[in-house]
């Protein structure tokens, strides 16, 4: 096939594609996004219909399904976010910060799974002897682990091809390069075409791929979009640095659900998965302190007590700062406009600042009301009562909305020794709990009331 190489300028962001470079993407609106990028295209004539004259089509219930077609990986809280063990032919990414842990969760996966299928870990990072000296120290099954130290697609697949492995892990993406590009490897265009090459190969063969990604400062994947649209099930690495903690998310799943959390501890002996995770974000302050407020979040099929902080200040600034820290900063300008329509409060002239303590980011609604009484707090400079925990979304019409699971998320309260709950109405009990007082509340003014 005969090829021209052409340059465009690709935003990082939604990986919208111009012919010159731009300061701002028109697209989606992202400053600063574009990046050179090589884009390969193939000669229309030899493309198109006659390619493709081999192919079939069949009937949707002659198509087989195999049964055995998910591997656990003996890792349940890996498990867990793949929805229930990696899927033969399927393509995982898995994104996170550098250093966070993504090297070794894999190789702990991959000498697990190495005793009873042909594994094959592919490393453009580290050397064979980096990899074998933390195999040993974290006292892994190593006997059967395959390792090749290469990064061009070609001859990975090459390998691949003689050695037939079932499971290919790819540790990074962004250090891989393809010959048909001649842009340096890390750059968009090089991610996405190997990206694309490792997985058509994985499909072809039915290999289950893992693949490493990088994530910018930005917080996301570097490359753009298109690469998590090529793979079935993107994984993040959630968590602070200094922090034990590490959650891994799904944000896409083919296969399973995408609300799903693991959750380890990194330890001096690897990643340790922690099975009963609901309380391990709970800050122990002596004394309440104001500006904060506990909730109850259910994550998957577990709840887990959050603490979410606030802290709410005079400002000096024209346009006065809204920082959050593992919250959706949009939510926080909402519930900003319904604490002044509704409640009277308003903060026009202060800076608000939010933190979820512990490095989780909660995606769910349930933690409106918390949020908003840990601001209330913080404005009025006294902590809310102590053994309290509180749960609801919060309309545009200053309305409590009910959430899913309330029951159980009350249940998780109790267990955890909370003595008060503040919860949708529609989320009350239809008897009273002898373990706990539950305030239910209709409406924003109701739960102002709560915490006079
Ligand atoms: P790594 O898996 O190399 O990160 P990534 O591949 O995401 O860049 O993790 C490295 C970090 O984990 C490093 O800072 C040290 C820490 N670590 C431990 O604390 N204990 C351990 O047993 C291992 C292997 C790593
Ligand atoms: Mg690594």
């Amino acid at each position: 096939m005969s090829t021209k190489t052409k340059f465009v300028y690709t935003c990082q962001k939604c990986g919208a594609e111009y012919p010159k470079w731009a300061g701002h993407c028109a697209d989606c609106g992202a400053w600063n996004s574009l990046v050179e990028d090589v884009v390969v295209k193939s000669n229309p004539r030899f493309s198109g219909y006659l390619a493709t004259t081999t192919e079939t089509v069949s009937l949707l219930a002659e198509v087989t399904s195999d049964t055995k077609s998910r591997i656990p990986t003996s890792i349940e809280e890996l498990d867990r976010v793949l929805g229930g063990g990696l899927v033969v032919g399927s393509a995982v990414l898995i994104g996170g910060d550098p250093g966070i842990g993504k090297s070794t969760l894999l190789l702990q996966a991959l000498c697990n799974l190495s005793q009873h299928h042909k594994v094959l870990y592919i490393t453009g990072e580290e050397s064979l002897q980096q990899i074998a000296m933390r195999a040993r120290r974290l006292e892994l099954p190593e006997d059967k682990l395959f390792l090749l130290a290469e990064t061009q697609v070609e001859k990975i697949i090459n390998i691949a091809i003689q050695e037939q492995p079932e499971i290919i892990a790819i540790d990074s993406m962004q250090t891989m390069y393809t010959e048909i590009i001649p842009s340096a490897p890390g750059g968009v265009g090089q991610i996405r075409e190997c990206t694309a090459q490792l997985v058509r190969y994985a499909k072809q063969s039915k290999a289950a791929l893992f693949i490493v990604g990088h994530v910018t400062k930005e917080g996301t994947l570097a490359g753009p979009k298109v690469l998590e649209h090529m793979v079935d099930c993107v994984l993040y690495f959630e968590g602070e640095q200094d922090s034990r903690f590490r959650v891994i998310r799904a944000t896409k799943n083919r296969f399973g659900a995408v609300n799903e959390l693991g959750i380890f501890a990194m330890t001096d002996r690897g990643l340790k998965e922690v099975s009963n995770p609901s309380a391990i974000f709970l800050a122990n302050h002596d004394v309440p302190i104001s500006g904060s407020a506990i909730m109850v979040t259910w994550e998957g099929s577990r709840p887990l007590l959050v603490e979410v902080q606030a802290l709410v200040d005079d400002s000096h600034l024209t346009n006065p700062r809204r920082v959050t820290v593992g919250l959706d900063p949009n939510r926080l300008s909402i519930l900003l406009a319904v604490l002044h329509r509704h409640g009277g409060i308003p903060t026009y002239n202060q800076d608000v600042f939010i933190n979820v303590v512990g490095g989780v980011r909660i995606t769910e609604t349930a933690i409106d009301l918390a949020l908003l009484l840990a601001i209330l707090s913080s404005i009025r400079n006294r902590p809310l009562e102590q053994g309290l925990v509180v749960f609801g979304e919060v309309g545009l019409a200053g309305e409590i909305r009910p959430v899913q699971s309330g029951q159980e998320r009350i249940r998780a309260a109790i267990k955890h020794g909370f003595k008060k709950v503040i919860i949708p109405k529609a989320n009350a009990p239809k008897k009273p709990i002898p373990e706990i007082e539950i305030i239910a509340v209709k409406n924003l003014t109701e739960a102002l009331q709560a915490v006079r």
